[in-house]
């Protein structure tokens, strides 16, 4: 199995973006021959446009995922624009991108749905994404359920290369977990920083309990019964409860007689002591910045080499080599 993943810095990450995807990485990085995870900064360039906020977040991003539990000692971490090979892979993938697929794609569709002006790099977004996937011949790409899309688009791309010029990419296959390829936000739509609905992983612990605590629910008296499937307090409730946990949340949910702050306490103390670990990491990783620009140095070497390879053979295959 060869693994592949990215995750933009455009903010701090929250539950979706760990129990959906970061989760996944830690665990597979045990399990693949190689595991390559990079930090998009490119494809947040569409939406951070201050190169300070830029600098942080990224850095951040690294020191987040190490504390996580990614090790670099069995899985490769980088910057995306360290890896400048993929950028011109993501050229010659371009010119055979029928912009009919690209006009189909969720981001920019629902930009452009929505009135607002998008630019080409959000168009392009998808292009770049399969670049970002076939430059290390990945063959199973762990993300939660609103990337799907873009590895769909990503085989398409390839099938269709391989189909014009000859075998030279990888197919590569979306690995969801059924229990979080989508987490609900505090509202009950899909956990996204751009629905304001985020709970993060690294949010003071206070102010983390208040969100908790304004998680919307509705206002059924109670003593009434609820039905937990279609609950996302219940659903968040699950990301951190084992299976005896849920089971009990799950009877008491169909019993009726009690209230959601319960649920909510109980789920704010659970979340605690989840990350208290990671946290702690997370300081002690936080002093040592010398570390991570060395882990992302080494990362970038390792990952270069290997789209120096793939990027070479796409040239040849398509005439732009001599
Ligand atoms: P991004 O940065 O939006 O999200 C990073 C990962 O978190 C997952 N995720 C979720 N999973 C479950 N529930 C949620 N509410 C939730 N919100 C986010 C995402 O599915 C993703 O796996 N385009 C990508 C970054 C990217 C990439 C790639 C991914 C660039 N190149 C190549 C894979 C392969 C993105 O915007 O993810």
């Amino acid at each position: 199995m060869h693994v592949l993943s990215g995750i933009q810095p455009t903010g701090r990450f929250h539950w979706g973006n760990y129990f959906g995807a970061i989760r996944q990485y830690i665990r597979l990085q045990d399990e693949a021959e190689d595991a390559f995870y990079f930090i998009a900064n490119l494809h947040a360039l569409t939406t951070v446009r201050n190169p300070a906020e830029l600098r942080q977040l990224t850095y951040d991003a690294a020191v987040d995922l190490l504390a996580l539990g990614l090790n670099p000692d069995k899985a490769t971490l980088f910057i995306q624009s360290d890896v400048p090979e993929v950028s011109e892979l993501c050229w010659l993938l371009m010119t055979g991108t029928p912009m009919g697929l690209l006009e189909r794609c969720h981001a920019y569709k629902d930009k452009k749905a929505r009135g607002l002006a998008a630019d080409a790099g959000l168009f392009a977004y998808p292009v770049l994404q399969a670049a970002d996937i076939l430059a290390y011949d990945a063959d199973t790409v762990p993300v939660g359920e609103d990337q799907v899309q873009h590895i769909e688009v990503c085989r398409d791309l390839a099938a269709s290369f391989n189909h014009h010029f000859g075998p030279t990419f990888v197919l590569p296959k979306a690995k969801l977990l059924d229990t979080s390829a989508r987490v609900p936000g505090t509202d009950g739509e899909k956990m996204s920083k751009s629905y304001n609905n985020t709970l993060e992983v690294f949010e003071d612990p206070k102010v983390l309990r208040k969100k908790i605590m304004r998680i919307v629910t509705d206002s059924r008296p109670v003593e009434e019964p609820k039905e937990p499937e279609t609950d996302h307090l219940f659903q968040l409730y699950s990301l951190f409860a084992d299976d005896a946990q849920r089971e009990a949340m799950a009877a008491k949910y169909r019993r009726g007689g009690f209230g959601y702050a319960e649920v909510k306490k109980e789920l704010a103390d659970m979340a605690e002591q989840y990350f208290a670990e990671a946290r702690r990491r997370r300081k002690e990783i936080e002093g040592r910045p010398e570390y991570v620009r060395q882990v992302l140095g080494d990362g970038a070497a390792k990952a270069r080499r290997k789209a120096k390879e793939v990027l070479r053979r796409a040239q040849q295959a398509c005439g732009v080599k001599l």
